[in-house]
Parts: C-alpha cells; structure tokens; sequence
C-alpha cells in the first residue's frame, strides 16, 4: 500500500465485528508505531493503556461519546461495538503541556491499524473523571484521547464537500459518508 493509500483507508470506522478479538501483540505493535512518532523538544510525555478484554472494553464504551453529527445514534449497538481500546494518557510528571504530541501519536497507531487489517475511531468526547476513576488511574496521568479499534464493518467513503457542509452522514444502505474540502479552498495563495 502507497502512503496516499494508506491514508484514504485511514477513515474514522464506528461499527465493529464484535466477534473478532484483537491479539496483545498488535496493541503493543501499535503503541510501538506512537513510541517512534514525533514529539514536541523530544519530551515524549505520552503513556498507553490498553485493553482487549471483553469486560474492560464493555467498561470503557459508556464514557464515549460516538459520532456527535449523529443525534439520534447512541453509538454502535450490541454485536458491533470496538473489540479494544487505547488511552493516550499525558505523564504529567514528565511535562505539563502535551502540546499536539497525542494527535500524532494517535494517526500513528490509526495508520498502523489499518496496515494491519483493523480500524478504529479517535475518541476526544470522553467522561475522563469517570473513565480514570473506573481504572484507578494514577494522578499523574491525563487522559488525552481514546482510540477505539476492532474489525470495521462499515464503508466510509470521502465525499466532495458541497455548500461548505462538513457533516458526515449516513445512506440507507448505512455507508457512512464524509465530505473533504478541495485542496483548492486548503491552499492559500498570497496575492
Ligand atoms: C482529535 C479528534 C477527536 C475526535 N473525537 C471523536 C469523538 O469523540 N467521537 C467520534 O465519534 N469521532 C471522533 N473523531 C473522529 C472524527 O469525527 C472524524 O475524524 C471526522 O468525522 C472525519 O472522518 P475521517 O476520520 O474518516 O476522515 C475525532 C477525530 C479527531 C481527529
């Protein structure tokens, strides 16, 4: 798979094969790919959690927030919710600005994750009290982000962005659709 490849298949998948677990061995691949991604004055703040357990991934589904443009939609149902999880936790022992280091940790372990056959979502809503509490997560840790991962069982494809409408949607076939803005509206040209 080329990098512009890689990246397309790169999506945000919300619905999972429940009955497929995820082996210990490609989280840690996955943190592996984080470890070695770049870091603000190379302070690599960052720390993971994982989990692949049925239990702790039926904990950690409540304190997510899934698909925001989705009123109407609680997240995935039953038989479809994500078969692991990463928390991206911040050391605030080692620094107290994680700075943009935990979203490029997390497109690391979404990359990986797709070169591996999975997909997963990257949480920011997230009851992070709660979800800390639930773990007894030390003090020194933040939680920054959640990365849900499992098998996809959803199509996504990218759409022209018409009327300057980011809102993904729907089909009834239930392809999820996502609009992308023209590189043309990206590139500023100074006059
Ligand atoms: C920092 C960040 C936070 C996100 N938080 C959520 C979230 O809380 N819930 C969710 O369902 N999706 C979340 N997403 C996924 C975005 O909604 C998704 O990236 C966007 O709709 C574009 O789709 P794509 O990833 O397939 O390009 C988040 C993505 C990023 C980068």
């Amino acid at each position: 798979m080329d990098l512009k490849e890689l990246i397309l298949k790169t999506r945000s998948f919300r619905r999972f094969d429940e009955s497929y677990k995820i082996d210990s061995k490609i989280f840690e691949s996955l943190i592996d790919l984080a470890r070695l991604s770049n870091s603000g004055a190379n302070k690599q703040p960052l720390k993971y959690l994982y989990f692949n357990n049925e239990k702790d991934c039926e904990k950690i589904f409540p304190y997510l927030a899934w698909a925001g443009y989705f009123t109407e939609w609680p997240g995935p149902d039953k038989g479809e919710r994500p078969t692991g999880y990463i928390i991206i936790l911040g050391d605030k022992s080692i620094s107290d600005i994680f700075g943009v280091d935990h979203g490029i940790a997390a497109h690391s372990i979404m990359l990986g994750a797709t070169a591996a056959g999975l997909g997963g979502c990257i949480i920011g809503s997230i009851k992070r009290d709660e979800l800390s509490n639930e773990f007894s997560v030390p003090d020194n840790f933040e939680i920054l982000l959640v990365i849900a991962l499992g098998k996809p069982v959803e199509n996504v494809i990218i759409e022209d962005i018409k009327d300057s409408d980011v809102k993904y949607w729907r089909d009834s076939n239930k392809n999820h659709h996502v609009p992308k803005r023209s590189l043309n509206e990206l590139i500023i040209k100074l006059k």
